[in-house]
């Protein structure tokens, strides 16, 4: 890092897996664009727009995205963003005037080698062993197929997408702000560092990093190889002060080097590597405006209609279907308050808006089957004459989910464990009913927002049923006032707050090289 008030300014390379656009076909076999949602996709493209000179390195995702990349040959394509997103010609110039663009670079995966670096090594295993999914006595399993997924997925994936960046690097001289996020990248760092000793290496992790013992689940060499990856970064930022300690303890535990726990740095050879910690947030002012939106409004009006009429009340779920998310203990817990209240039959509704995820990954399909089963049976058990208790609802729709935060009284998460979890962000900034959020203890976002939640206990159903039932009954004034608190946190330490104060500890100016 550069020292405080030295700021240079740099280009920018980014990457993640998941890029911030995805090309595809329509019926009549046009080439259609669409742009990716969520609050990372939403800060970083604010950041790399209208940049001359950033690019944005991503996985080529779809058939049409594979054959974008090809006919530039693999080079950057140039990307406006606004009306819609839409593809400009290969020179790229004044075809978008007043418009925000982005460079993307679109790398193409063989198949399998996708296959097992996705949906064998970084989900299930890396996902599972991060958020502490194992029960270990029947899981993992590490053979052969393992092994071979290791090297010739994650660890070849990672070489290529390294040597993506590194040409883009380079590109500009050798001298970026490279900034890598995610679980799926931890071997780029030192792969870029090698090649390109000039360039600024940032690297972002959005879900937990447990402490040693957790990592003790993978074999000495790969356990070994992805820290000195992630350590080839100069900065490793994680959500929380808790993650970024625990990866220090895992270079000190697992790999043997000083580290200091005041300064909160490692020493690697004659480099010091910093873990830091920025909580990711949203950003409040586009929340609202969709919120005001006449498409979420017309999705308020129904749902007002269906759920919130006279003494009724609505609980909300907005989920992927990740196993980590803890769903079907969250319908427990409901089924649960539902017996310990029976007056509460027919009086409140849970609504769970769950976007299908990660199907080809088996854990993940199961769990979906696990969902849909403990639905029926909480719907069988405690509905009737008219009254449905669980409205279940499998899509990506995120108007709709807008619309149920405005109108629910309870937002229920109750996640296993979760990096941050920005739909209870989202949620306290638009909602108009002074609801109560149901926040997991193991939550990045229960750090800021814990002291005006209801605070759930994810693998603890009885007390789950107990904190719902309390965020139900709760005096209107001390919701509102809670609510109003947790929107104030949120509005405080938005997603500009994540990424300046990054680039400020950072000493950098995305911008050209000077
Ligand atoms: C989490 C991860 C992201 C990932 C997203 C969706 O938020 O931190 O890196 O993109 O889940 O998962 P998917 O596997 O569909 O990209």
């Amino acid at each position: 890092m550069t020292t405080p008030g030295t700021r240079s300014e740099l280009p920018v390379v980014l990457l993640s897996h998941r890029g911030p656009v995805s090309f595809e076909r329509d019926e009549s076999g046009d080439r259609t664009a669409s742009r990716g949602a969520g609050g990372l996709v939403t800060a970083l493209t604010g950041l790399v727009s209208d940049l001359p000179d950033a690019v944005w390195v991503c996985a080529a995702d779809s058939e049409e995205d594979v054959a974008v990349a090809a006919e530039r040959e693999g080079k950057a394509v140039q990307v406006a963003l606004e009306p819609e997103a839409r593809l400009l010609d290969a020179d790229g110039d004044g075809t978008a005037e007043g418009t925000p663009t982005v460079r993307l670079r679109l790398v193409e995966v063989e198949p399998q080698a996708h296959d097992d670096f996705y949906t064998v090594i970084a989900n299930p295993l890396l996902w599972f062993l991060q958020h502490g999914m194992y029960g270990l006595a029947l899981a993992p399993v590490l053979t052969k197929r393992e092994h071979a997924a290791y090297e010739d997925g994650y660890v070849a994936v990672n070489r290529l997408f390294a040597d993506a960046v590194i040409e883009e690097v380079k590109a500009r001289g050798g001298r970026a702000l490279v900034m890598l996020h995610d679980y799926h990248f931890y071997l780029v760092g030192q792969a870029v560092r090698e090649r390109c000793p000039e360039a600024l290496l940032s690297f972002f992790l959005h879900i937990p990093w447990p402490g040693p013992d957790a990592w003790r689940v993978l074999p000495p060499a790969w356990r070994e190889q992805l820290l000195t990856g992630l350590l080839g970064n100069d900065v490793v930022a994680f959500h929380t002060e808790g993650f970024a300690r625990n990866f220090l303890l895992c270079a000190q535990e697992l790999l043997g080097l000083p580290v200091d726990l005041e300064a909160m740095t490692v020493q690697v050879g004659d480099r010091e590597v910093a873990a830091r910690h920025y909580p990711i947030s949203i950003d409040v002012e586009a929340m609202r405006e969709l919120a005001a939106s006449d498409a979420v409004t017309g999705h308020a009006e129904a749902l007002r209609e269906e759920f919130c009429g006279q003494d009724r009340q609505l609980i909300l779920r907005v989920d992927r279907t990740d196993p980590s998310k803890n769903i079907v203990r969250g319908f427990l817990a409901f089924a649960t308050m539902l017996e310990d209240h029976p007056e509460l039959a027919g009086r409140v509704s849970f609504l769970a808006l769950l976007q299908p995820s990660r199907q080809d990954v088996p854990e993940y399909a199961d769990y979906l089957a696990e969902i849909g089963a403990t639905v029926a049976r909480v719907n069988a058990a405690h509905g009737g004459e008219g009254y449905q208790p669980v409205d279940l609802r499998l899509a990506a729709d995120l108007d709709l989910a807008v619309a149920a935060y405005t109108v629910c009284d309870v937002l229920m998460v109750n996640a296993l464990a979760d990096g941050m979890n920005l739909v209870a962000k989202e949620a306290v900034v638009v909602n108009r009913r002074a609801s109560v959020l149901a926040l997991s203890e193991n939550t990045g976002a229960h750090q800021e927002l814990g002291a005006f939640a209801v605070t759930l206990h994810p693998f603890d159903v009885q007390q789950q049923a107990d904190a719902l039932y309390e965020a139900l009954t709760m005096d209107p004034g001390l919701r509102r006032a809670r609510r109003e608190a947790a929107a104030r946190v949120v509005e405080e330490n938005d997603i500009a707050k994540w990424l300046t104060s990054q680039l400020n500890d950072l000493g950098v100016t995305p911008g050209a090289d000077r």
